[in-house]
């Protein structure tokens, strides 16, 4: 189940500091609140319907100093847990000791967005995959964020702050997570008409099943010589999906759209629009755009045949 308040629900260091500061932020803002409009009615009430005006007191250095070290007060109060948060939030973990602007050597995942979906690599792996990033539990890692097109934010509530994706700059960001899980991530900008589905998972696995996930990733699906997985291995190459996709293994290796490597191994198609499953393929292949309108994905008009034989060959891809 996914988190419903995820914000007030962390899962990292670095969430839990962001929880704290707005909750503290939203107490005092909440006294604040109560006090001005507290007074607001007391002045409705007792000065109602009264012709002539109340005394009126001018200069009393008592309530000046008052009104001025209360405000102080609060404002240092925030601006000192803002800053604590901000050196939690980026602490540099002893093994990344070049500091922000490291190059590629210190960055562990690249992530890029695209109209609208993730792209996701996995430095020293080489891993390629889409809308879903694997993590290890209680390790901090630097996301090198990216975009191939409009910005976007990249934003996973639990685990971290929001970092804008932004074409032809580097930002970077840390995640971490406490615990294993699936922590849900969203595009946290406007970047046009499937800014809404533009998810993404995090998945956070203790070491031994990350390193499992690991090597199933490395590992390549054969691709099948019999049966409707054969046919449909052929008609994607035949018709335009090797255009866009790349699958390890095959001559399929642009980058335009997901990589489909490991697709059937997935949670979600269409970065969150509908989950995976070969029925739910079956009906995304038949018409993307009645699921994700003015997505990038053509309707291709496929015969069930044709249906048929590409859902066969892409269930294998796991
Ligand atoms: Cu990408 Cu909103």
């Amino acid at each position: 189940m996914p988190s419903t308040f995820p914000v007030f629900d962390p899962a990292s260091p670095q969430a839990e500091s962001i929880r704290d500061l707005f909750v503290q932020v939203l107490f005092i803002s909440a006294v604040i609140f109560a006090i001005v409009s507290g007074l607001i009615c007391m002045a409705l009430v007792k000065f109602r319907s009264q012709e002539t005006l109340p005394a009126q007191d001018f200069g009393s250095h008592k309530r000046e100093i008052a009104w001025i070290v209360g405000p102080v007060i609060v404002v240092v109060w925030i601006a000192a847990i803002s800053i604590k948060l901000i050196l939690t939030v980026n602490a540099l973990p002893p093994q990344y000791a070049k500091g922000e602007s490291a190059g590629n050597s210190e960055v562990d995942i690249f992530v890029t967005g695209h109209q609208w979906w993730w792209e996701v690599e996995y430095a020293g792996s080489g891993i390629v995959s889409a809308n879903e990033i694997h993590i290890p539990t209680g390790k901090k890692l630097r996301v090198k964020l990216q975009s191939d097109d409009v910005i976007h934010s990249f934003w996973v509530p639990q685990l971290s702050r929001k970092m804008d994706a932004i074409p032809g700059h580097e930002n970077y960001i840390w995640l971490e997570a406490d615990t294993p899980g699936v922590y849900q991530g969203r595009c946290a900008e406007y970047c046009g008409t499937q800014h809404a589905w533009m998810n993404f998972q995090v998945i956070a696995h203790d070491d031994s099943d990350f390193a499992a996930w690991q090597q199933q990733e490395e590992k390549v699906a054969p691709t099948p010589t019999t049966g409707q997985a054969a046919a449909g291995a052929e008609l994607f190459m035949k018709l335009t999906c090797s255009q866009c996709h790349a699958i390890s293994g095959t001559n399929a290796k642009e980058d335009f759209a997901p990589n489909l490597t490991h697709l059937a191994g997935r949670r979600e198609i269409g970065a969150g629009a509908i989950t995976y499953s070969p029925e739910n393929l079956r009906t995304w292949l038949a018409n993307p755009q009645a699921i994700k309108p003015g997505c990038k994905m053509p309707n291709f008009k496929l015969s069930d045949e044709h249906l048929d034989q590409l859902v066969a060959y892409l269930e294998i891809l796991r």
